[in-house]
């Protein structure tokens, strides 16, 4: 398939890293960047107070991710349900399971007001800007498409418990903001698991990321000269994730 992205993405850390030193106050963020462990914080996966299972519930089941985490879509965080959302079934399903005690507890008085304290597993630092709502749908008209859930989180449909798969490292997110185009698929998809597009729609993905322009993608940087040649700016946007 004939590549899109040339060369030079390949370089992008480089070019993004000369830039900021041109503009100065890049000392901080060489470091950062070359000294960084890659890996941070993948495979995070904390004991939960419940045994709550995404391989029973999202995988075996198939209840759809939107019905626990129903501000993905809207909203910068995608949230963790309330107990309530749990008593929909639970009030009749299990209902007398062992595993399930400290759900009736917080359930106790009938409004669920004690909530259960889940382990948040994926955190940014409180200086990097994140929003959901901006990833799974992106483009507009006939090049909408969406970054699908398990791209940044796995296949979450397999796991008894939540694991952190990404390093949710700046350099992961500027891999991908600088070549979207593999990670894109249709809206509809968004939450599938084991989801692959055909060869029509990885060329529609092309198009389509021509169309974008993420923080810190160095494609979105070409300028055509007035003599017609093609020149590229290493605007890394910095403030697009740090506000
Ligand atoms: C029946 C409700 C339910 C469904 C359906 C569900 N989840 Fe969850 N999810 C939870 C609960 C409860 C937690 C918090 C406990 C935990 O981490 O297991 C959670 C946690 C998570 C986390 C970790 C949050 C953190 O703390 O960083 C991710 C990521 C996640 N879910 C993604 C998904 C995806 C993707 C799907 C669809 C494939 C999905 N969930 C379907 C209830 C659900
Ligand atoms: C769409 C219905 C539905 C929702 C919503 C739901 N569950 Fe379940 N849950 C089930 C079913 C069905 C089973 C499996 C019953 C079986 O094994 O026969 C189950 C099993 C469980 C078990 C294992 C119980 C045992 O004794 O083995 C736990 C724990 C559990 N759910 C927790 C939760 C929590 C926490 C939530 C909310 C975040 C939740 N469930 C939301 C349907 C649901
Ligand atoms: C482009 C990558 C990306 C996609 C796509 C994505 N997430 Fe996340 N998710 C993250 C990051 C990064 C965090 C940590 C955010 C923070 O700390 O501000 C996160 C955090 C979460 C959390 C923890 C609580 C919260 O609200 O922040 C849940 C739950 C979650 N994601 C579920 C989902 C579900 C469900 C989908 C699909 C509908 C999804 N995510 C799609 C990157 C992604
Ligand atoms: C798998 C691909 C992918 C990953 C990983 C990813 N992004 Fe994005 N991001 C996109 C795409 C595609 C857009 C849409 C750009 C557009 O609409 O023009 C976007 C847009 C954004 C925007 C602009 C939208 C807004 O709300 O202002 C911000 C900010 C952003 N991403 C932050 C992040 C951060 C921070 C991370 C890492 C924690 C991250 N992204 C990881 C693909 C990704
Ligand atoms: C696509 C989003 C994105 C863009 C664009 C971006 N950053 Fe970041 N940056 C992040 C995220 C996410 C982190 C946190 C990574 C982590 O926790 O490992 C981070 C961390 C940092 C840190 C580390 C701070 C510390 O205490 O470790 C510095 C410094 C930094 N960024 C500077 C910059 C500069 C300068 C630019 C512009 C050249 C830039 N960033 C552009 C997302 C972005």
């Amino acid at each position: 398939m004939a590549q899109i992205f040339p060369r030079w993405t390949n370089q992008a850390p480089t070019l993004i890293l000369v830039g900021t030193l041109v503009l100065g106050g890049g000392g901080t963020f060489g470091m950062y960047w070359w000294a960084s462990p890659y890996n941070t914080d993948v495979g995070y996966k904390p004991v939960q107070p419940i045994e709550y299972s995404h391989k029973l519930h999202a995988g075996e089941l198939g209840v759809d991710c939107r019905y626990c985490h129903s501000y993905a879509e809207r909203s910068a965080f995608a949230g963790v349900p309330p107990t309530a959302t749990c008593m929909n079934c639970h009030t009749q399903v299990k209902k007398d399971s062992q595993k399930l005690k400290k759900l009736r507890e917080s359930w106790a008085d009938g409004k669920g007001d004690k909530p259960i304290e889940w382990v948040r597993i994926h955190k940014l630092p409180d200086f990097a800007f994140f929003n959901h709502s901006a990833h799974l749908g992106v483009g507009v008209g006939e090049n909408r498409a969406a970054v699908g859930c398990e791209t940044c989180h796995g296949r979450i449909d397999t796991m008894d418990v939540v694991k952190q798969v990404q390093p949710l490292s700046m350099s992961w997110c500027l891999e991908c903001h600088s070549n979207p185009a593999p990670n894109l698929r249709p809206v509809e998809q968004v939450t599938a698991m084991g989801w692959t597009g055909d060869l029509a729609w990885r060329d529609k993905a092309q198009h389509i990321a021509g169309t974008l322009n993420p923080p810190g993608s160095l494609s979105a940087a070409q300028k055509v000269l007035p003599d017609g040649k093609l020149a590229t700016y290493s605007t890394a946007g910095c403030n697009g994730c740090h506000r």
